[in-house]
């Protein structure tokens, strides 16, 4: 689940028309805001995340847009406010922004010396240093939360995290950290707050002592202060800090071994050739920053980017270095595609067909063929169990992992805090998803629940579950797998470790298992309460184990289903008692005449995504509801008719569904 913090934010109510609007770039809303949160005039609120809302230039899209919505609200739930998912509007950037033109600014020389280094550095290649850090897990919302290290989701990190991350098998961590409020200086000097870079220096030694590789970056200023897209963007500013951001963080770093890289900066938004060499300009500042800083990093590894670190844009745009710098170098590009499926846009919690397989392998081939000789690095990648079905990520996980080593191309899983470990209680959320990433970045091959993958399907299937309605009796499941070579050795009731007996509990075929109704009625009855009754861990011959949920469900009934329209802007909880699976799968909006209420081009789509929102734009929930955002709310007002939402539970079956209405 989404963290409390989160939660909280998603169901705060949006103020609107209060005095004292804030300045550009400043914040206006978020977690824990409680200032004005309107703009100055020519800039407009928007919502990156539940976390931070930012005053940004340009007016704001209309809410009923029926354009795809931006990503990068959902970003940080999920992973990073971005621009890099394929869909993504312009809203970060307003089309209006000025086109941004290579400035012939040069870049001031450092006014203190070159750092010297009393240690020994052991040298690495760029490509030993991406394969010596795959797998990577990233540890995301913490060093990066806006404004300080505690202030998202997560608590300031400790060594533990680091530990677990260790147990479950990753060889490298890379470490965002948002530099913009730990300024203490302005123009030319942009001192950092030393306090701020001795922290960034011991939390790299946490990791470094724990025999990792790791990357460190400049993370959110991405969007703060170094976005070379944004209207009346001041390029020499941005150069100027950004060379005297990288030239500290060189000097304090200048001495760390070789297990330590540098990436100039995340996802740098950028949308033209313009942009996409303004950012190869950034990445030889920070290169003569750090090389200006001395120690060790003429010799430290960095991995280098471009535009939104997306993997076309830099095939189109990235340029090499020029050879004056020696730094052995890689390219780091992020990974969220299909962004429909990552996402939980419109409906999509399938995936896996050959077309989708084909799709994701040639982003990741073409990626590798513009770039045959230089080591590649997916920095940010995930499918979330906040947001995908569980048949189907483990799917992406297998194939994602299995092409992205077909191509030569090391991996970093972005974790939020709330999607994969929890940092508190040490436990991977998705042990089944770890255990497949392990064995599939070895090559080993994983064994896989079967699901539906039809795209046209009435209705979706998962191997990963016994779904079983309540009051229906108690008969034989047979469930397709994927063995993929591998026999199944053993199956066990997770809780008790209480092995089931092949013939009187299950049978196995060369495409599936069947659980025997005797056995099923062990573990359920038709009266059974609509929950998780158990888990059946199958240990297979090679590759990862995978569990079978058995949940009870039933369709929840909404405490109400129907309501006005409320007058004013604010998310809209709809209370139900969850019986089953504890989440909506997909919300559909049907306005009376009888068209979607947003996305008119779904009906192009399958029966289970025509007409369908999307999560966390659109639509959210909680341990107790369905949630509404104030942005739907404000699309049935733009359209002023009665829009009746159809939620879909899973399974996604015919008639697991409930209505509400809300009335104009
Ligand atoms: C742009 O930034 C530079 C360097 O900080 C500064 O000298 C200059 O005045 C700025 N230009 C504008 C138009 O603000
Ligand atoms: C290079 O990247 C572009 C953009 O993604 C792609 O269209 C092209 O096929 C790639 N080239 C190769 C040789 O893979
Ligand atoms: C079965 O596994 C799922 C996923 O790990 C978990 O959420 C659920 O609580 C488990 N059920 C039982 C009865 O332990
Ligand atoms: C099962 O039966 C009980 C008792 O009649 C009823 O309350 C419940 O709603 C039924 N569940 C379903 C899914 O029909
Ligand atoms: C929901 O409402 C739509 C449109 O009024 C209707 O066609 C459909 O049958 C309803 N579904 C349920 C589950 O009530």
């Amino acid at each position: 689940m989404v963290s409390n913090i989160a939660k909280l934010a998603a169901t705060a109510a949006l103020l609107q028309g209060i005095l004292a609007a804030q300045a550009p770039w400043g914040q206006c809303g978020g977690t824990g805001f409680t200032g004005d949160k309107t703009c100055t005039s020519g800039y407009y609120c928007n919502s990156f995340n539940d976390y931070y809302s930012q005053c940004i230039p340009g007016t704001a899209p209309a809410a009923s847009s029926s354009s795809v919505k931006p990503s990068s609200s959902l970003s940080t739930v999920i992973h990073a406010p971005s621009s890099t998912s394929v869909k993504a509007s312009s809203s970060v950037a307003p089309s209006s922004s000025v086109t941004a033109k290579a400035s012939s600014s040069t870049v001031a020389s450092p006014t203190t010396g070159r750092t010297t280094c009393s240690g020994t550095f052991t040298p690495i290649s760029a490509s030993a240093f991406v394969a010596a850090m795959n797998p990577g897990w990233n540890l995301g919302n913490t060093l990066d939360a806006v404004q300080n290290e505690g202030d998202w989701n997560n608590a300031p990190v400790v060594g533990a995290t680091f530990d677990d991350a260790k147990a479950a098998g990753y060889k490298g961590i890379r470490l965002p950290v948002t530099w913009t409020y730990h300024f203490t200086g302005s123009s030319p000097d942009w001192t950092v707050d030393p306090v701020w870079l001795q922290r960034v220096s011991d939390v790299l030694d946490m990791i470094t002592s724990r025999g990792f590789y790791t990357i460190v970056n400049v993370h959110h200023d991405s969007w703060a202060w170094a976005d070379v897209t944004a209207t009346g963007a001041n390029l020499t500013m941005i150069e100027e800090k950004f060379y005297r951001l990288w030239y500290q963080i060189g000097t304090k770093l200048a001495c760390k071994g070789s297990a330590v890289a540098f990436e100039p900066i995340n996802e740098p938004p950028g949308t033209t050739a313009e942009h996409g060499a303004e950012i190869n300009k950034l990445n030889s500042i920070f290169l003569q920053a750090i090389n200006d800083a001395g120690g060790f990093n003429s010799q430290r590894v960095v991995t280098l980017v471009n535009a939104g670190e997306d993997g076309a844009k830099t095939s189109q745009w990235f340029k090499r270095p020029d050879a004056k710098f020696k730094n052995p170098w890689a390219i780091q590009y992020h990974y969220y595609s299909p962004y429909d499926f990552i996402f939980s846009a419109w409906g999509k919690t399938i995936w896996g067909s050959a077309a989708d397989q084909a799709s994701l392998e040639a982003d990741i081939a073409a990626v590798r063929g513009n770039f045959t000789d230089v080591p590649l690095i997916i920095g940010e990648w995930a499918a979330s169990p906040v947001a995908t079905e569980t048949a189907a990520r483990w799917r992406y996980f297998d194939f994602f992992l299995r092409t992205a080593a077909k191509y030569n191309t090391a991996t970093i899983l972005w974790d939020n805090g709330a999607d994969f470990l929890n940092r508190a209680t040490h436990i991977w959320r998705d042990t089944v998803a770890q255990d497949i990433l392990s064995n599939a970045v070895k090559g080993v091959p994983n064994s896989l629940p079967d699901s539906t993958t039809d795209a046209s399907a009435t209705s979706q299937s998962s191997s990963a579950y016994i779904y079983h309605q309540q009051n229906a009796s108690v008969t034989a499941q047979t469930l397709p797998f994927l063995f993929n070579g591998n026999t199944l050795t053993s199956a066990t009731l997770s809780t008790t470790g209480k092995p089931l007996v092949l013939g009187s509990d299950y049978a196995v075929s060369s495409s599936s298992i069947t659980f025997t109704a005797p056995f099923l009625s062990t573990i359920l009855t038709p009266t059974s309460s609509t929950t998780s009754l158990a888990n059946i861990t199958l240990t297979f011959s090679h590759g990862a184990s995978l569990l079978v949920n058995i949940l009870q469900y039933a369709t929840p009934s909404l405490s109400l289903s129907s309501t006005a329209l409320p007058a004013t802007s604010a998310d809209l909880p709809i209370a139900l008692t969850w019986r089953g699976a504890t989440r909506p799968a997909a919300i559909k909006a049907m306005k009376s005449d009888g068209g979607f209420l947003v996305d008119d081009w779904t009906q192009y789509l399958g029966p289970l995504q025509q007409g369908r929102l999307t999560y966390n734009n659109h639509w959210d929930w909680d341990a107790g509801h369905v949630i509404l955002k104030a942005a739907v709310l404000d699309a049935v007002r733009a359209a002023g008719k009665t829009t009746t939402f159809l939620i879909d539970f899973y399974p996604r079956v015919p008639g697991n569904s409930v209505n509400f209405t809300l009335t104009v």
